[in-house]
């Protein structure tokens, strides 16, 4: 079998946390380092994504150029990956030459098939900067909340997906000057027309092969029905659109990005002898794309649709996307400084890359969103390596120095106990690589673990260090099938704990010999695992805590100027009523809108509401809430809202329902 393994591009314009760890990279390399070991032939990549307007703005914010960006953050991106031994065949990245080519012709081949349509639009420009502003460059007033600092994608403080259009008073973040509208042309994908490709491939055939999360996000992107993409923009960073009259436009980060998987295959064949097109373009292949869960519709709708409108390529197998990763019980972010960044991780604790990688598998966020605690790796690491799986291996490498110099010995007759323990090597072993087949990496190590465990309830029941006072030869039964043990476990070790598992082969002396057979002479015991100080620990909760606490201080409250007085007859235009939510939802791709459906008494309605943060779907069911009926329907993220919930805000931004004192029937007015 062949793979091509992907994980997600990390955008080079930050550093990256150990949430991205462990939903794209870690997961990755478990997979890839299990599939080679099974002798496939395997393409592991990844690279760099070093365009789009975020990289573009965040160089503005520094005062420095988005290559010096992107070269600043790739050289560290790729450090900390190396670090984690996160073993890529090749991290490319999408500023290389290659992959400017390859995209282009990507471009070119779907133009040449009319695959794309034409669009005119009015789009702010800086008549100043002489650009097109995308989205994020504009700030203006946010229509629903006032806040000043809205940006034309989204106000960040009450959580709005907003339109350029829908802003106040326009500013251009470039020059400070009002933008004018003026008309541009961008090509687009018309996702809308492959609904009947993405029925059948998806729909039809995924239901039961891809994570649930996943599938449902996908059918409900489908079922929500698909509108076309643009993927060109205004604007001087990235890959140019390779057509003469699209001057001054590049591709869309997001058409280009996900052809970094092309090129970076490109780039690793040439150098490897190999023929790219054997991973992308032969039936046989399996293309599996590890990402996070904001990246579905990318990797599931978006991509896809690209590969089958070109027509030469395969379409991804497994998408194995993951859910978030929390910290301390809190969004990680690291804007908000509340986040745990990897090189930051490897500052404190260069030598417990092997830990952080087992703690954040037995967490994974596989089917749901996991909360990484500094006490829970502490604990983790503790009561699970030192005390189950470094305790086993040290008693048995102990034990076998003391009783035959560090020679395996030569078992006599094995008996019951024998028989199960070495059954359960067999049992073990299967159920981790089915389970590692299975995407199903947390379950796997967990059965590894098990493995641990029997070997050390084997030698607590056989007790050698007593037995070898009695009975000498059923002590080298015991002690041989200890090590069978051992070695299994060194073996199973090497896809989660690569670096661990390469110490315990050098201790079980493993490398020339395939077994531990009879005669052959171990090494000295070393401790596999340490426990983690109390001290250390500590230092790393106050450090976030501070560190946000620092940030918080920094951010200047929003004042809310009472608005102009207005009259009874415009207040009475306003028409309030009570409803109940029957029905909450989270929104895909908006992670503070909530879908409500609210029975207003005559009628029942969808109303988006900015308060996911806040409220989980499940706790405001039935809650009978204020709405303003007569509000103007608004499209949000492709949904229709008609009308807004009412909710109080305090200086913190906590939101609190105003909601009718006593049940009251619904569509009663409110006045
Ligand atoms: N840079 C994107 C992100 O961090 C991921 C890009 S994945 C790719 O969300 F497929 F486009 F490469
Ligand atoms: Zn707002």
């Amino acid at each position: 079998m062949r793979y091509l393994i992907t994980s997600a591009l990390p955008y080079a314009n930050g550093p990256k946390h150990i949430g991205h760890l462990a939903g794209a990279y870690l997961p990755a390399d478990i997979f890839t380092r299990y599939v080679k070991a099974q002798g496939h032939d395997v393409a592991f990549v990844c690279g760099s994504d070093e365009h789009g307007a975020a990289i573009t703005i965040q160089a503005l914010k520094e005062k420095t150029t988005p290559k010096e960006i992107v070269d600043k953050y790739h050289e560290l991106l790729k450090t900390c990956f190396d670090k984690f031994n996160i073993d890529f065949d090749i991290y490319h990245r999408t500023s290389d030459p290659l992959h400017h080519a390859t995209a282009q012709d990507f471009f070119t081949n779907l133009n040449e098939k009319g695959v794309f349509q034409i669009d005119e639009s009015e789009q702010y420009y800086d008549a100043e900067a002489k650009l097109f502003l995308a989205d994020r460059y504009i700030q203006g007033t946010c229509p629903n909340c006032s806040y000043e600092g809205a940006y034309g994608d989204q106000c960040e403080h009450c959580g709005k997906s907003l339109s350029p259009k829908d802003l106040i008073n326009p500013v251009s973040t470039l020059s400070g000057n009002k933008p004018t509208l003026k008309a541009t042309k961008h090509w687009s994908l018309p996702l809308n027309q492959y609904e009947a490709f993405l029925q059948e491939w998806i729909i039809k055939d995924k239901k039961d092969k891809w994570r649930n999360t996943v599938y449902g996000q996908c059918k409900s992107w489908i079922d929500g029905g698909l509108q076309p993409r643009a993927v060109t923009r205004d604007l001087n960073w990235g890959v140019k659109v390779p057509l003469k009259e699209a001057e001054g436009k590049v591709l869309y980060v997001w058409f280009d990005a996900p052809i970094g998987y092309i090129s970076a295959t490109k780039a690793w064949a040439e150098k490897n002898n190999k023929n790219w097109k054997d991973y992308w373009c032969h039936s046989e292949t399996k293309l599996v794309h590890f990402i996070g869960k904001d990246n579905i519709v990318f990797h599931c709708i978006i991509f896809p649709v690209m590969l089958h409108a070109h027509g030469e390529f395969i379409l991804p197998d497994q998408v194995p996307a993951n859910e978030f990763l929390n910290l301390e019980g809190d969004k990680m972010s690291t804007s908000r400084g509340w986040s745990i960044e990897m090189h930051e991780f490897l500052e404190a604790f260069p030598d417990k890359t092997d830990e952080l990688r087992y703690y954040l598998t037995a967490i994974a966020p596989e089917t749901k969103d996991a909360d990484f605690t500094w006490k829970g790796f502490q604990t983790a690491n503790k009561s699970e390596l030192v005390d189950i799986l470094g305790n086993y291996i040290n008693r048995i490498v102990m034990l076998t120095h003391k009783f035959y110099g560090g020679v395996v010995p030569l078992p006599g007759e094995a008996g019951e106990a024998e028989k199960n323990i070495l059954f359960d090597i067999n049992a073990q072993t299967k159920k981790v690589h089915s389970l590692i087949e299975q995407y199903k990496f947390r379950e796997a190590q967990f059965e590894l673990m098990n493995l641990a465990r029997a070997g050390n309830k084997y030698l607590a029941d056989a007790e050698p260090w007593k037995l070898i006072k009695t009975d000498e030869i059923h002590t080298k039964t015991v002690m041989y099938t200890g090590l069978q043990v051992a070695e299994q476990l060194a073996q199973l070790m090497r896809y989660f704990m690569p670096l661990k598992a390469e110490m315990l082969a050098g201790m079980l002396n493993l490398n020339r010999h395939l077994n531990l057979t009879p005669g052959h002479q171990i090494n000295d015991a070393q401790y596999l695992f340490k426990p983690i100080e109390d001290e250390l620990i500590e230092a790393q909760i106050q450090k976030l805590k501070q560190r946000v606490e620092a940030k918080n201080e920094t951010i200047t409250p929003v004042h809310k100027p009472l608005k102009p007085e207005i009259t009874i007859d415009e207040f009475n235009k306003i028409d309030l009523r009570a409803g109940t939510i029957i029905e909450a939802k989270k929104v895909e791709k908006a992670d503070k809108l909530l879908q409500l459906t609210i029975d207003l008494g005559f009628e029942i309605r969808t109303v988006l509401s900015g308060i996911a943060l806040h409220y989980k779907p499940e706790d405001i069911i039935g809650l009978q809430v204020t709405v303003v009926a007569n509000l103007a329907p608004r499209k949000m993220r492709g949904i229709d809202s008609y009308g807004m919930i009412l909710m109080a805000e305090d200086e913190n931004g906590k939101l609190v329902f105003v909601n009718p004192k006593e049940a009251i029937g619904n569509g009663s007015n409110i006045k």
